[in-house]
């Protein structure tokens, strides 16, 4: 068996909690299933800022870049408020999804049936809810220049975020949804603000054109951002798959999180560009929620969108695609066994802390590993 290289970035608040329950699970696939995983840890966000004064050193981003898959679980927290804005916790994530090139961000919001009743939204809304938000991760407004704070001569201050978007980020987003699309039911919904801002204009132009050329055949639809945001919550299953600039991405995938139960259930996965000689990709895999400083070091903290970021690895980039369907069976399993912790209690259910809700899927895990 080949070896597969992990780089674990447990990072800040509940990180290292959720972490330890995904450790259990990747040593169980060594042990009974023979997967071959080794496992390096690194720091990044506050705790590399504590560490070492950055937000991730350029010896953790080596190792990230020679890792086979990168799992990041949290990064942030009101520690490091006051901190400079360079080296704040998030620069870490953002440096390693640019430099690693992960332009494409893919956030699934799949809603369990057994958490129907756990969504703010009506349970028939979400019932057998399954959406895959793509979004654009190493452009837009996250990354073009200038991005500063100016004084002006009127004593003033001026602060500039710029919105870029060259054709080539835009066509390869774009053929990703599409592609993703074709393995599901086959539409695509692009959102943008095209009535307000010219990169919205041509972000529209671009996957039209994108689609007209190379994917006739799937079904596109346009729609601006603010109405589509608005129609998550009224409808949301009237989506397949959505595809849309890094803030919009952002914060529609926040959105999307609750109509499947809490941000604690959503993964996802951040992939970089095939290498043709290899075949393969780089490729992060994080959990859509932040640190949950208000629960951090409680033992309390859902472990779900960790593991299922983990099945999404098995997934992507080692193509374990029977693994990765037991882990997701197991995580169905303990929601129907009635496991919960508290971001998605209800009434009946057993609550539980993280180890205990990892052990639970270990449990559902073995048995289908066994089978
Ligand atoms: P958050 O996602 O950390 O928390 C929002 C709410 O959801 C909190 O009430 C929290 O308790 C709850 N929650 C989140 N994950 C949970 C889980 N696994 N189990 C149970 N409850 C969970 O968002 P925030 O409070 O806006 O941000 C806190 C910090 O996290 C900030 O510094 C932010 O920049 C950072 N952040 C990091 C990432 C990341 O590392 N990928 C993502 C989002 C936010
Ligand atoms: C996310 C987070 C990050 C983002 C932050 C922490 C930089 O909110 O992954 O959704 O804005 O992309
Ligand atoms: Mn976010």
């Amino acid at each position: 068996m080949s070896q597969r290289k992990l780089f674990l970035l447990p990072g800040d608040g509940i990180g290292p909690e959720i972490t330890a329950e995904l450790e259990k699970i990747i040593a169980f696939m060594n042990e009974k299933a023979g997967a071959g995983f080794t496992v390096e840890k690194g720091l990044v966000g506050g705790s590399a800022y504590d560490a070492h004064g950055v937000a991730i050193s350029d010896d953790d981003m080596a190792r990230a870049m020679a890792a086979d898959a990168v799992i990041l679980a949290a990064v942030g927290g009101p520690k490091w408020d006051n901190v400079p804005y360079d080296v704040r916790p998030e620069a870490g994530l953002l440096r390693l999804r640019k430099d690693m090139q992960l332009f494409a961000n893919l956030r699934p919001a799949i809603c369990y049936s057994a958490l129907a009743a756990s969504s703010s939204l009506k349970p028939e809304l979400v019932e057998g809810l399954d959406i895959l938000i793509v979004r654009e991760l190493t452009g837009g407004v996250y990354f073009g220049e200038p991005k500063e704070i100016i004084d002006l001569d009127n004593g003033q201050q001026r602060a500039i975020d710029t919105q870029v978007y060259d054709t080539y980020e835009i066509e390869r987003i774009a053929a990703v949804a599409f592609e993703l699309a074709r393995t599901r039911d086959n539409r695509v919904c692009s959102m943008e603000k095209r009535n307000v801002m010219k990169s919205g204009l041509f972000w529209n132009q671009v996957v039209t054109r994108v689609h007209d050329e190379k994917f006739p055949d799937v079904k596109l639809s346009h729609m601006l951002a603010d109405a589509g945001g608005m129609q998550l919550v009224r409808a949301p299953k009237q989506f397949d798959v959505i595809v849309t600039d890094n803030l919009f991405g952002d914060m529609l995938s926040d959105v999307a999180a609750m109509l499947t139960g809490s941000l604690g259930m959503l993964p996802s996965a951040s992939l970089g560009a095939e290498d043709p000689a290899t075949g393969k990709r780089k490729a992060m895999y994080e959990p859509v929620h932040g640190s949950a400083p208000d629960i951090a070091g409680q033992g309390i903290a859902n472990p779900l969108a960790m593991i299922a970021s983990f099945a999404m690895c098995l997934r992507y980039s080692f193509n374990m695609i029977a693994e990765a369907e037991a882990l997701e069976a197991a995580i169905a399993d303990v929601l129907e066994q009635g496991y919960r912790t508290g971001d998605i209690m209800a009434e009946g259910c057993r609550k539980v802390g993280t180890a205990e809700m990892g052990d639970a899927v270990l449990a559902a895990l073995a048995t289908k590993l066994a089978a």
